[in-house]
C-alpha cells in the first residue's frame, strides 16, 4: 500500500483510545489485550511556536460564570433528580444501552418535554426515518410541534444544520451512525466516534446548547467504539433492563455537574417510558404470599435501596446434564450458589433443573442478593415456603458462609418501610436489635443456619 503523505498510520486501542506509533499485543494505556486497530491519522497542521500564540488569561475562580444557576429542567421529576436538577447548558450527555432497551424512546420523550417548555429541539437520527420517529411520537402521545427532525449521518452536515436552526437542545441518535468526512474510517469505528463526539462537544460548548447522544453497548457492556466516549462527555447514563421485561433502570455513572450515586426506575408501557415513583412497591407488588421458591432481597442501586423478589423453581431433570436458567441474576453466580447448596447444605441439586427469575426485568448484580437466591432455590427444592414477611440479605461464600453486606441498616429501613417484619442477615455485620427497632433481626453465620432460620421464621409468620 502506498503511503499517504497527508496522513500517518498509528494504532489506536479500541477500548481506551490510547494511540501508539507501533502495534502492540497489549495496550499500555488500559492493559487490554488485542485491542489495537490500525488507524490513519490525518497530519495536523504544525502548531504555532510559543510566542506566536495569543496568551491565555487566568481569571479567579470566584469570577468564573456560574453554570449551574440556569439548569434546564426536563419536566420528568426522576430524570431531573438523576441529573442533579436538570440539564446544564452546553453539556454533552450520553445515554448508553443495549439495542432495543428504549434509548430512542427515552430521548424522544425528553425532546418532546423540552419542546413543550418552549424550546426548539433538533432531533437527528441516523437509524430511523422521519416517518418512523413520527409514528413513535404519536404512540407516545408526545407533542412534536417544536421538534425538528433530520435523518442525517454526516457530522459536518449536522454541525451546519445546528448552526442554521439554532436549537435550544439537540438529540443525536446514535453517535455510532455519525461519520465525519475528515476521518478516513467507517461510521461506528473508534476514530469516528471519537472525532464526531469531539466536533459535537466543541459545538455544544461554544453555543451553550446541550446535546444528548444515544450510544450502543457491546456484548461485554462497554459503549461500542469505546471508553473514549465516556471520557469525553459530561454525563453518562446507562439504560439497563431485560428487553422483554417492563422495568428499566437508568443509572448515572458519570456526571460532571452532580452526583453519580443515583438511579431512576422507569417502566416501559404502551405509551413509552413512565417514571416509577416508588420502585420497591412496584417491584414486589405482584408477589404471591406463602408459595415456595420466592424470596425478597434488598439491593442498593447507588444510594437507593430497592426491594425485589427472586423466584426459583427446581424440577427433576430429564436432561443430562440438567438445565440451569437465570433471568435477572448472573448465571455463573447462580451455578455457584447451587453448588454451595449441594456441598455445604446437603441439598442434592445435582439431578435437578434449576430456574431463577427476577420478575419485572430488573438485573440483580450485587452479591448481597446471594442469600435470597440461595434460599429461594432451597425453598422450592424442599417445597417449603419462606417467611413472606421477611427479607434475606448476605453474600454467600464457597464454604457456605454468609458474609457481610454494606449498608445493611439502610436496606432494613427500606424493608421495614414496606411492612417487612423480619430480616435474616449476616452475623458478621454485627447488627444488634436496638439498631433496627422496627424489624426483627435474625443473624446467621452459614447457609444451613440460614435455611433453618428461614423455616423457623416461616412457621412464626404462619406461612408454612
Ligand atoms: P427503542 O427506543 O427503539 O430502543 P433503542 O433505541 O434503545 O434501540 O425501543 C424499542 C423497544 O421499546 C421496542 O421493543 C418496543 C418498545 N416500546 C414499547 O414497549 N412502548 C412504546 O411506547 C415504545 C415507543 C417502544
Ligand atoms: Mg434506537
Amino acid at each position: 500500500m502506498a503511503a499517504n503523505p497527508k496522513s500517518k498510520t498509528t494504532f489506536l486501542c479500541s477500548d481506551c483510545g490510547h494511540t501508539s506509533p507501533k502495534w502492540d499485543g497489549r495496550c499500555p494505556g488500559c492493559g487490554a489485550w488485542a485491542t489495537y486497530v490500525e488507524f490513519n491519522e490525518p497530519k495536523s497542521p504544525a502548531r504555532p511556536r510559543r510566542g506566536q500564540r495569543e496568551p491565555t488569561s487566568a481569571v479567579s475562580l470566584a469570577d468564573q460564570p456560574s453554570g449551574t444557576a440556569q439548569r434546564m429542567p426536563i419536566g420528568m421529576p426522576e430524570m431531573d433528580r438523576l441529573m442533579g436538577g436538570g440539564i446544564v447548558p452546553g453539556s454533552l450527555m450520553l445515554i448508553a444501552g443495549d439495542p432495543g432497551v428504549g434509548k430512542s424512546t427515552l430521548l424522544l420523550q425528553i425532546a418532546s418535554k423540552v419542546a413543550t417548555s418552549g424550546q426548539t429541539v433538533l432531533y437527528v437520527s441516523g437509524e430511523e426515518s422521519g416517518a418512523q420517529v413520527r409514528l413513535r411520537a404519536e404512540r407516545l402521545g408526545a407533542s412534536a410541534d417544536r421538534v425538528l427532525f433530520a435523518a442525517e449521518t454526516d457530522a459536518e452536515a449536522v454541525l451546519g444544520l445546528m448552526d442554521r436552526v439554532q436549537p435550544g437542545m439537540v438529540v443525536v441518535d446514535s453517535i455510532q451512525t455519525l461519520a465525519s468526512s475528515d476521518t478516513p474510517s467507517t461510521a461506528g469505528s473508534v476514530a469516528q466516534v471519537r472525532d464526531c463526539a469531539q466536533l459535537l462537544m466543541g459545538w455544544a460548548k461554544s453555543a451553550g446548547v446541550p446535546i444528548f447522544l444515544a450510544g450502543h453497548v457491546t456484548k461485554d457492556g462497554n459503549v461500542a467504539g469505546p471508553r473514549v466516549l465516556e471520557h469525553m462527555v459530561d454525563v453518562v447514563m446507562y439504560l439497563d433492563g431485560e428487553a422483554l421485561g417492563s422495568y428499566r433502570v437508568l443509572r448515572c455513572t458519570k456526571n460532571r455537574f452532580g452526583s453519580t450515586n443515583d438511579v431512576a426506575l422507569l417502566e416501559m408501557g404502551a405509551n413509552g417510558l413512565t417514571e416509577v415513583a416508588d420502585p420497591s412497591a412496584a417491584l414486589i407488588g405482584e408477589r404471591q404470599e406463602g408459595v415456595p421458591g420466592s424470596a425478597v432481597v434488598v439491593t442498593l442501586e447507588g444510594t437507593r435501596a430497592l426491594l425485589s423478589e427472586v423466584q426459583a423453581l427446581t424440577n427433576v431433570s430429564t436432561f443430562s446434564p440438567p438445565r440451569r436458567t437465570a433471568n435477572g441474576v448472573d448465571f455463573n453466580r447462580m451455578v455457584m450458589l447451587a453448588a454451595v447448596l449441594t456441598r455445604r447444605a446437603g441439598l442434592s441439586l445435582g439431578s435437578q433443573d434449576i430456574m431463577v427469575n427476577v420478575p419485572g426485568g430488573l438485573r440483580l448484580s450485587e452479591p448481597a442478593a446471594d442469600l435470597g437466591v440461595a434460599l429461594s432455590i432451597a425453598s422450592t427444592f424442599r417445597d417449603r415456603p419462606l417467611d413472606h414477611t421477611a427479607v434475606f440479605l448476605g453474600e454467600v461464600g464457597l464454604n457456605g458462609e454468609v458474609r457481610r453486606v454494606p449498608q445493611l441498616e439502610r436496606r432494613l429501613w427500606e424493608a421495614s418501610r414496606h411492612g417487612f417484619r423480619r430480616a435474616v442477615v449476616p452475623k458478621n455485620n454485627g447488627l444488634v436489635q436496638a439498631d433496627t427497632p422496627d424489624i426483627e433481626v435474625v443473624p446467621v453465620e452459614g447457609l444451613s443456619a440460614a435455611i433453618a432460620a428461614a423455616e423457623r421464621s416461616a412457621a412464626l409468620a404462619g406461612t408454612a
